[in-house]
């Protein structure tokens, strides 16, 4: 009896501790989706000195965000969630600010990309220290803080020296 009673409410504990961790790892389904489309944004529009290899590095980038996207999104339905992928859920629960729609200038456009980077690190490092409990998930966001920041750290060197 007091058996199955504790492990009842171990069950309710999972429950508030994956429905915790579903609603975490939708808010970075929105902004790694926000960040995918930033990369495009900036891809798309770049114009100067280091196009060649900035178009390049951008489109990579916004490619591996969107594997980022995948991650977090199916982490959240193997948690018994439901990932909320759509643009505009993303534009609902994202902590980015709006990407400049009419910006061409490349200082400009990467400033603005690790500005987002950084707020999306953010949030995957509050992932990190919020999934203690469930380490899958915690792994998920490790992996993704660690992809990110190398993004990060390769922007922000196309602006000093
Ligand atoms: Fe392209």
């Amino acid at each position: 009896m007091e058996r199955a009673k504790r492990s009842k409410e171990g069950a309710a504990l999972n429950r508030n501790i994956q429905e915790r961790l579903v609603r975490g790892l939708n808010l970075n389904l929105a902004n790694m989706t926000s960040l995918a489309t930033a990369y495009k944004q900036a891809h798309w529009n770049l114009q100067g000195s280091g196009f060649a290899q900035l178009h390049e590095l951008f489109d990579r980038f916004a490619d591996q965000t969107r594997e980022y996207a995948d991650l977090v999104a199916e982490r959240a339905v193997q948690l018994h969630g439901t990932s909320h992928g759509t643009i505009e859920g993303a534009v609902k629960e994202t902590t980015l600010p709006p990407f400049p729609l009419d910006e061409h200038r490349q200082d400009l456009l990467v400033t603005a990309l690790v500005d987002r980077a950084n707020a999306a690190i953010v949030e995957i490092r509050h992932g990190i220290d919020g999934s203690e409990d469930d380490l899958p998930t915690q792994d998920v966001y490790i992996e993704i803080a660690r992809g990110l920041e190398k993004q990060e750290w390769m922007l922000r060197s196309h602006l000093t020296g």
